[in-house]
């Protein structure tokens, strides 16, 4: 699976390490960046992410901002987008198994590395059960955005 990846300047220290993890995974990771610390607005990032995983372009996505906040404001704008907010683990297991969410997000300002890196791992592999929860997620079709 090819996963696409952006953060503004608060989480660029927390994307490099995940980056780095999910290429060494053997997991394809394009970068929409930030490249550095200097202060960008999360908006432009997210869009970028979120636009490419709402046309199919990318099954996935991660996104990071310094709470994560803003970045899922702008995520959830987009058609086919379930982006969840995750800074623990029982969230990011459960987004996949209920929401099947497309895009994971997290506030670099909110969790450490490790955290980071276990809750990226559980939500990679945890499956989405369907049934029930899909029948739930086809009820966002009318929802005007
Ligand atoms: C940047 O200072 C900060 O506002 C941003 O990273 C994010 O937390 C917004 O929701």
């Amino acid at each position: 699976m090819k996963i696409i990846i952006g953060c503004d300047h608060a989480a660029f220290a927390l994307k490099e390490i995940i980056k780095r993890h999910l290429s060494a995974d053997g997991v394809a990771v394009d970068d929409v960046g930030a490249f550095n610390e200097a202060s960008v607005d999360y908006p432009d990032i997210g869009k970028q992410v979120a636009s490419r995983v709402s046309s199919g372009e990318y099954q996935r996505g991660i996104l990071m901002c310094g709470t994560g906040i803003g970045m899922s404001m702008v995520a959830n704008r987009y058609p086919h987008v379930r982006a969840a907010l995750c800074n623990d683990l029982f969230s990011a297991a459960m987004s996949r198994r209920h929401n099947d969410a497309n895009i994971l997000i997290m506030g670099g300002r909110v969790i450490g590395d490790v955290l980071a890196l276990e809750i990226v791992k559980a939500w990679m592999t945890t499956p989405f059960e369907g049934d029930r929860h899909q029948r739930r997620l086809d009820q966002f079709d009318d929802i005007g955005r």
